[in-house]
């Protein structure tokens, strides 16, 4: 029996199948490579000296997608295929519908066919929108403010529905919070296609020169430096989240929500300093105007995930920094070799 997933080839992705096969799992995964490498899964490979099954198809190609489950004996699915960038959901947000929501209305559709019930969704602590409080817990209300959040709000919603509709089935869904950092092998890590929207490989690539200066987005924010606080998580330690929620799956059935974060928040300033002491470079930055939708401060209450799956986060800020500094100088073209430039 093996665990299918979705989306494996991208930076969630491949960690998870990276702990997956680690703990002993069969891994399938399906990746249509819009928005990763096929050269992570290899390396995956490399580090584990374990093989996957790897389908290049897109979850909207339903031929295809039946394929997959006529060719393996699957027996959960950890769906992480999905457009994730919420700038861009705000300038085409159909694609988002699109590709989010009827991809995952397929996969559903064949896991029923084929009998496959335990199901572990790659939510987003974006459904959350502007906290009225944080912590966040999982009962807070969901305030999704841009397409993609709403997305990941709406399937939140159609995995419900589909658990009302029979009951065999159990799904669980993981909110992140800010995933960052890399495999301690810097062979993996996040590899973004054009200029990083994300604070973390941002940074990197000003350290590394390829980028000039740091824009911090806003320095008047009612927080204790005024620069916008997340919940940043070691990308390894939400991969290890992930196998727990699909072992706590396979052996319950309902409808679960986790938030997967460490509890602690840190700002931007907070970030930099601890890259910088990590690095021992200095990052420039400058101070600019607010991002339209940004929050001031985001950070998870974790004791669900903590007691009814028996995960809690283990690495700090500083150990998400090296590890994301180390893939970077070992791959400054990320996947790509140094000619593909
Ligand atoms: C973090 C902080 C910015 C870049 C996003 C998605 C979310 C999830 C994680 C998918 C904020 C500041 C950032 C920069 C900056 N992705 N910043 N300069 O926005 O919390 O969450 O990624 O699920 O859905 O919304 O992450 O890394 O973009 O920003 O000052 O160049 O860094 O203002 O305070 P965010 P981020």
């Amino acid at each position: 029996m093996a665990i299918l997933v979705t989306g494996g080839a991208g930076y969630i992705g491949c960690h998870t199948c990276l702990e997956l096969l680690d703990a002993g799992y069969d891994v399938i995964v399906i990746d249509n490579f819009s928005n990763s490498h096929p050269e992570s899964l290899r390396r995956v490979m490399e580090i584990t000296g374990k093989k996957l099954t790897v389908y290049s198809l897109d979850l909207l190609d339903k031929k295809s997608l039946e394929t997959v489950f006529q060719q393996n004996q699957i027996e959960a699915v950890i769906h992480f295929a999905g457009l994730k960038a919420v700038g861009e959901s705000v300038l085409f947000p159909l694609s988002y519908y699109q590709t989010n929501i009827l991809s995952t209305v397929n996969l559903c559709e064949m896991m029923k066919r084929y009998d496959v019930k335990h199901f572990v969704f790659s939510s987003s602590a974006t459904v959350y929108g502007i906290p009225e409080q944080v912590p966040i817990c999982e009962k807070a209300s969901l305030r999704a403010n841009n397409p993609y959040g709403r997305t990941k709000r709406m399937i939140e919603e159609i995995l419900r529905d589909l658990f009302q509709s029979d009951p065999n089935w159990s799904i669980a869904l993981l909110r992140y919070f800010n995933p960052i950092g890399a495999h301690e092998s810097g062979k993996i890590g996040e590899n973004p296609k054009e200029i990083p929207n994300n604070l973390m490989p941002y940074i990197t690539q000003v350290a590394i020169g390829k980028l000039q200066v740091l824009s911090i987005y806003g320095n008047d924010y009612p927080t204790r430096d005024g620069t916008g606080i997340r919940d940043y998580i070691h990308v390894v330690d939400l991969a290890k989240g992930h196998v727990k929620a699909l072992e706590k799956m396979m052996t319950t059935t309902g409808v679960e929500t986790y938030n997967l974060g460490t509890g602690k928040g840190y700002s931007v300033l907070e970030l930099v300093a601890a890259f910088e002491k990590v690095s021992g470079l200095k990052i420039p930055y400058k101070i600019v105007e607010r991002r339209p939708g940004d929050i001031a401060a985001s950070f998870a209450d974790v004791s669900k995930a903590k007691r009814e799956l028996g995960w809690v986060a283990s690495k700090g800020i500083e150990e998400m920094c090296r590890d994301a500094w180390k893939w970077q100088t070992q791959n400054p073209y990320g996947y790509e070799s140094r000619k593909e430039q």
